[in-house]
């Protein structure tokens, strides 16, 4: 059975872009592969966290999770920083990545950009990715458009690797979605959805109550022309609508085209949120039966140790292959 590994980073709760561009791989995912999915805490404490937020953040994504659809009688759920694996492999990748390509990732120069205390994590943040991955052998890694860069890198760092030492890594393939491998934000389609950013109406979380979510969609960019139609570069603001509003709402672009035909963008944001809401409310019904409860604790303590069993047998052969540590006899 082939393996597959993702992540997500618990630095805030987690946008319809997550949903759309990685959990809703996963759910489909789950059926048919053995997948680990991950609460990657430490990647998210390459850039400031408060301490309290960020135990909250980590709980609420491992709730959200499985609010969504993933089974923990199928996929392995477990937090990067509770199998230290993930550490130790990502040092040892560290050392074989060059500065020069580390720097040269776009995800780094933008959050680098034009700011003079920048962590170091930030730049060796690609090969704890990579670690999270080979630690697996994991054949394929679904995640959304902005990560085919760190998996390139990903795929080099394990090359290098198993013709350097042993070739003892699986070479994974990036998994991205046909439709919603980039969810756009509301208030400049121009840009990423995003978690993190500073204007709270560029993006819906899956944790949004109903009026804020009406409000995001009512606010949210479009254009002057009054016509429901798919246009990425002309009306990226409508077409980013339309992308969701087909994926949550079971739809066509062109049924749904041709549903608004003489409509204005009034009633099409109206049925949108009407969309989103009927779609999230159950995901958040769940979500709160299971964010407190001793269930989710038990599948994270179970999960972590189904894949530190994994884990550390790579690391092993990743210090036999690099000669640390002693040789047993
Ligand atoms: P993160 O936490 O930024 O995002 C988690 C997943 O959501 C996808 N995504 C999107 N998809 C569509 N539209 C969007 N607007 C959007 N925003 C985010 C991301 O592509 C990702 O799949 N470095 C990763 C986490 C990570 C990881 C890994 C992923 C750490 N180790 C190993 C895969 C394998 C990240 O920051 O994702």
């Amino acid at each position: 059975m082939k393996t597959i590994f993702s992540g997500i980073q618990p630095s805030g709760v987690i946008t319809l872009g997550n949903y759309i561009g990685a959990i809703r791989q996963f759910i489909e995912l789950q059926e048919d592969y053995d997948c680990y999915f991950c609460v990657v805490d430490q990647h998210a404490i390459t850039v400031p966290q408060d301490r309290l937020k960020l135990r909250k953040n980590i709980r609420s994504l491992a709730a959200l999770y499985i609010a969504a659809g993933l089974d923990p009688q199928k996929a392995t759920l477990f937090v990067q920083s509770e199998v230290p694996a993930h550490a130790q492999a990502a040092w040892m990748l560290q050392c074989i990545s060059y500065i020069g390509e580390l720097e040269r990732m776009t995800q780094f120069k933008d959050k680098s950009d034009g700011k003079d205390a920048v962590s170091a994590g930030l730049l060796t943040y690609p090969p704890l990715m990579a670690a999270d991955i080979l630690l697996y052998g994991a054949d394929l890694v679904p995640v959304g458009e902005d990560q085919k860069q760190h998996l390139e890198l990903t795929r080099d760092l394990a090359e290098r690797f198993n013709n350097r030492y042993n070739d003892i890594f699986t070479i994974p393939e990036v998994r991205i979605p046909k439709v919603g491998a980039r969810v756009m934000s509301l208030q400049d389609p121009t840009k990423k959805m995003s978690k993190s950013d500073e204007n709270q109406r560029a993006f819906i979380t899956m944790l949004d109550e109903p009026k804020q979510i009406e409000k995001k969609i009512k606010s949210a960019v479009t254009d002057s022309e009054g016509i429901v139609q798919f246009d990425q570069t002309n009306k990226p603001g409508v077409s980013n609508l339309l992308t969701i509003y087909s994926i949550l709402g079971n739809k066509s672009i062109k049924e749904l085209e041709e549903m608004y035909v003489g409509k204005g963008y009034g009633d099409f944001k109206t049925d949108l949120a009407e969309v989103v809401l009927n779609y999230i409310t159950p995901i958040q019904e769940r979500f709160y039966q299971l964010v407190d409860s001793k269930e989710l604790d038990d599948i994270l303590d179970e999960g972590a140790v189904k894949a530190a069993a994994k884990a550390n047998k790579m690391v092993k052969k990743m210090e036999n292959a690099m000669g640390l540590g002693r040789k047993r006899r």
